[in-house]
């Protein structure tokens, strides 16, 4: 199995070096579980609080029993291994059941860790910003699923698929009401009259922990951010747009399809700010 590329592969699952996982685990079957992908620098997550506790939170929604959080610290630093760069990914499934969708009562969530090679991007996706598009596949609303970074990810693959030009950098998704919710692997964030605003995610979207992030940091800043429905006109309408996750930090968005944008100095500033804290600083 090559995992990344020269990077020799580290896999745990419940802890132990393995390469695949029993083929009764309801992640496969249903997508029944949660993953957190994380960023690491020298060894370390320095977003780690903020993936535990979405990991938690999630686990409480679903009714999975979370991982025993100082076994988990440890599984990742194993898997990390100290690597200056490098990303790793943790699932947990509710674990493996039987035919049918009711979960046995002694079921055990199972605990996977791998460790990916750090995704090389050109530098000018950070100073010159990047080319998006607007994606044909939509997020279905559904307020239980909402925030959640639950396993069932088939519309961020469509949604993906749509697109192999290597210039277009990500692809916006709306809601089955035309809403603009988040981008595939990002969220997404507009700069007008002074003040940010992110798509309110109450119905579908992934609550990321870098948006989590730059909003306390703007707030910090004295920046309001506005967490509201976001129209496809209003986004375009912006005098700045950004896209976030824990991997990239901040990516200014340069062109949505045919529309340009600039990038004030405020998304600067937070960016930097965010890239700070991404490095652990
Ligand atoms: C669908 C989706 N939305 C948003 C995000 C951003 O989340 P985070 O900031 O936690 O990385 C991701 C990250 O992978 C994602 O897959």
């Amino acid at each position: 199995m090559n995992v990344s590329g020269d990077e020799p592969h580290r896999v745990l699952v419940d802890g132990r070096a393995a390469e695949a996982v029993g083929v009764f685990d309801r992640g496969l079957h249903y997508g029944d579980g949660l993953f957190e992908t994380i960023a690491i620098r020298d060894g370390a997550a320095p977003l780690w609080d903020r993936h535990w506790q979405r990991l938690c939170n999630g686990c409480t929604r679903l009714g999975i029993a979370p991982p025993h959080g100082e076994v988990l610290r440890d599984e990742l630093a194993q898997v990390a291994g100290g690597a200056p760069r490098a990303v790793v990914k943790i699932i947990v499934t509710r674990g493996a059941g039987g035919r049918g969708y009711a979960p046995p009562g002694d079921v055990r969530p199972t605990r996977i860790l791998l460790r990916y090679g750090w995704p090389e991007y050109p530098a000018a996706h950070w100073t010159n910003g990047v080319q998006v598009r607007f994606c044909r596949a939509s997020l279905g609303r559904n307020a239980q699923l909402a925030g959640l970074k639950h396993l069932n990810r088939i519309e961020q693959v469509l949604a993906r698929s749509e697109w192999q030009d290597p210039a277009i950098a990500e692809g916006l998704m709306c809601d089955e009401q035309g809403k603009v919710i988040e981008a595939t692997a990002c969220n997404v964030f507009a700069f007008a009259g002074g003040m940010l605003r992110t798509p309110d995610l109450s119905a579908c979207g992934v609550a990321g922990v870098m948006r989590e992030l730059i909003i306390e940091l703007a707030a910090g800043a004295g920046l309001e951010t506005r967490v509201e429905p976001l129209s496809r006109e209003k986004l375009l309408a912006a005098d700045s747009v950004f896209l976030t996750n824990s991997l990239i930090g901040v990516w200014p968005v340069r062109k949505i399809e045919e529309h340009q944008f600039g990038i004030d100095g405020t998304i600067r500033e937070l960016a930097a700010k965010a890239n700070c804290v991404l490095r652990g600083e």
